[in-house]
């Protein structure tokens, strides 16, 4: 019994680690068999020798049987069951305690059940190496965006990126009146106050003037088009269409919007190679180097 108590107790020492209250630790019961000392009582024969009383007088033996029970000791092999603690199926042992396992690794999230990843925002699929379509954002992209005119959101924040033209936190609205473009940032180009495209800029000219900005007076009482829309300097080639091949620094159907940061050239075509925070001008490309710094890029 003793030899038993000491193995158990050794088994309980390196199990102690997996905790059995934890929902992720199962147990099971384990034979083993152990040896032990069993008595029992075994039957011996006794014999003794007395004279005989046969009456004759002779001193001869008189052997006599007679069995006597002793208790005797022998070795036999018991078989007893303990419990055994072992993490659950999908579960593995780590740092004591049994964490749910992924076949395939999470990529941006956490496994937190058996083949199942929980993925950071903006992101999704089985192993969260998906990001959210542009309709979608948050945890396992299961929010869809709000914003209007087909406006994608951010993955991550579900904040709307407007197309140009409008602004409000949802694309709802559109630009306030004299002001166009991304985030409604510029003020529309035309003269005579005429109002313009909020996405484009286009002048909308009022009857009797005509041009890219509404600059033309129509001929005397006449209502007329205009034919080429370019703004900036843009010209429209082919020259029968309304297609604009736009000059350096702008950019956009009509010409009317200017290079984004690290953008320049004709229709902003060519991307900026000034490091360190320099500026980039628009037009030709040339850095203008942050305080510090010097040389062409
Ligand atoms: C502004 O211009 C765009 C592109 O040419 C056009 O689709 C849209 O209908 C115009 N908006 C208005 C209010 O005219």
């Amino acid at each position: 019994m003793l030899l038993r108590a000491a193995v158990l107790a050794v088994h309980a020492g390196l199990l102690a680690a997996l905790r059995p209250g934890d929902p992720n630790v199962c147990s099971y019961w384990e034979s083993f068999t152990a040896p032990v000392k069993e008595s029992y009582t075994k039957p011996h024969v006794v014999t003794s020798s007395k004279p005989c009383p046969d009456g004759l007088g002779l001193p001869l033996p008189c052997p006599q049987q007679r069995v006597v029970y002793r208790t005797e000791y022998r070795q036999a092999v018991r078989t007893d069951y303990r419990r055994r603690y072992q993490c659950c199926q999908g579960y593995y042992e780590s740092r004591d305690s049994c964490v749910p396992h992924c076949s395939q690794e999470c990529v941006h999230g956490r496994c937190v059940a058996p083949e199942l990843c929980q993925c950071e925002p903006g992101w999704r699929g089985p192993s969260c190496s998906s990001e959210c379509d542009e309709q979608s954002w948050g945890p396992d992209c299961g929010q869809r965006c709000l914003c209007h005119h087909g406006a994608p959101c951010d993955p991550l924040t579900g904040v709307c990126s407007c197309p140009p033209g409008f602004t409000d936190p949802l694309c709802r609205q559109p630009c306030p009146p004299g002001t166009y473009g991304q985030g409604c940032h510029l003020s529309c180009p035309c003269h005579h106050q005429a109002p313009c495209n909020a996405s484009t800029g286009a002048c909308l000219c009022p009857p009797g003037l005509s041009g890219p900005l509404c600059q033309v007076p129509c001929p005397e009482g006449m209502s007329c088009t205009t034919p080429c829309p370019c703004q900036n300097g843009g010209i429209c080639h082919p020259s029968s269409t309304s297609t604009c091949v736009c000059p350096h620094g702008w950019m956009g159907e009509i010409c009317s919007m200017p290079c984004p940061p690290g953008r320049f050239g004709p229709g902003c075509q060519g991307e900026c190679r000034c490091h360190n925070g320099g500026h980039c001008d628009p037009h030709g490309g040339q850095c203008q180097c942050a305080p510090g710094f010097t040389g062409e890029q």
